[in-house]
């Protein structure tokens, strides 16, 4: 039977990736793709699509209740949030649209959602919501201790689909997966921003002393894991996805230099993120054990994503050179 999904944040990175995914896997459902377009929405991403018949795109908030209001109204099987604020650097620069979107927007989907009949709510959390680890691995019923207004919005998100579980019984699944990486990422994240730069021959902004350390997931992966929670995951739980590939940033783009063939002297110690969370680490046992593994070839994959940025400069070389040059220059200049 076909199915009705809102993807709310389809124009961003992840929900780009995983409208793509949903198209080939299931070319009968109908995909709403609810966006704002913010700096980081992009139809650039969706061009594939545009005339396919069983896609439409919404430009819109997801805290406007009227617009989210009516698109309920028409019936939807699933709903995946994605939307979101995303950037740590900019959440610590003005909190403002973070809670506005990460915590109302959701309040707005999730009441919309409760008062028409949905099968499935997923919302999109993330590992930054406990904070950060200092050794072994998160496990969903850890505390959270979100570390910054970014990490802080998300976990109110996070435990406000749990409550509309909780108490309207609402089919909610959370995820909370760990830093993703491929095509179509906004190149503010690190390692598009670092890919790029490098393949202009710009120097590549480390923070600190390079030995933060994050879990890195394909997007593709995730998108898996989204799948596999709608068919088969059990409403009220939280998933912890994580791509077991735990790195220190230096480690990473030394990675990616070396790929390249260019040399370490391209990188630039600046100073640090303000409250720079140290690590992060997920046990994913819970979502394994529903029968998903994250992809085993983390180095091709590191790979593909590095070609794909090297082979679609269309892509971003408009960014670069539009929104994003005044916020790298506020947000480097005196690092
Ligand atoms: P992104 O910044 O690339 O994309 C966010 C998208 O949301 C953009 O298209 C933007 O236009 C849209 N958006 C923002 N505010 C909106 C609003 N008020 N109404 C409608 N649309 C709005 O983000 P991403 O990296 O693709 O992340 C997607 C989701 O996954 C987020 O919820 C994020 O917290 C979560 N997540 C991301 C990662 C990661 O590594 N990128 C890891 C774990 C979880
Ligand atoms: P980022 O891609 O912003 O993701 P997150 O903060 O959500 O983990 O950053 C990943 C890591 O890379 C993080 O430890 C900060 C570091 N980083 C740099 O060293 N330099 C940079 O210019 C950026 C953007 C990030």
């Amino acid at each position: 039977m076909s199915r009705k999904i809102l993807v709310t944040g389809g124009a961003g990175f992840i929900g780009s990736n995983f409208i793509h995914y949903w198209v080939d896997r299931y070319p009968e459902d109908t995909i709403i793709n609810l966006d704002k377009l913010t700096y980081a929405g992009n139809l650039d991403n969706l061009k594939a699509l545009e005339g396919n018949p069983r896609y439409y795109f919404v430009k819109g908030d997801i805290s406007d209740s009227e617009v989210v209001g009516g698109l309920f109204q028409k019936g939807l099987n699933v709903v995946v949030n994605f939307a979101a604020e995303t950037h740590v650097d900019r959440s610590i620069g003005d909190p403002d649209d973070f809670i506005r979107t990460d915590v109302y927007g959701t309040y707005v989907l999730l009441e919309a959602a409760r008062h028409n009949e949905v099968e499935c709510f997923i919302q999109i959390s993330t590992d930054e919501v406990y904070g950060s680890v200092e050794d072994g691995f998160s496990r969903e019923t850890d505390p959270l201790m979100p570390r910054n207004p970014y990490a802080a919005s998300k976990a109110g998100a996070d435990r406000l689909a749990y409550s509309y579980f909780a108490t309207y019984d609402l089919p909610v699944i959370i995820t909370r997966a760990s830093n993703n990486f491929g095509p179509y990422q906004y190149p503010e994240k690190v390692i598009p921003l670092f890919v790029t730069n490098a393949l202009d021959s710009i120097p590549l902004p480390l923070y600190g002393d390079g030995l933060n350390i994050r879990d890195w997931l394909f997007v593709d992966d995730h998108c898996r894991a989204v799948d596999l929670l709608i068919q088969r995951g059990e409403k009220g739980e939280v998933y912890n996805i994580g791509g077991g590939n735990l790195l220190t940033n230096q480690d990473l783009t030394g990675q990616i230099l070396k790929y390249l063939g260019l040399p370490e002297t391209l990188v630039r110690r600046v100073r640090d993120r303000e409250g720079h969370d140290r690590r992060y680490a997920l046990d994913s046992s819970k979502i394994k054990k529903l029968g998903w593994t994250p992809g085993a070839d983390y180095d091709n994959e590191l790979k593909s994503t590095i070609d794909w940025y090297r082979d679609n400069r269309w892509w971003w070389e408009k960014i670069k050179s539009g929104e994003f040059k005044a916020y790298y220059q506020k947000q480097y200049s005196n690092r």
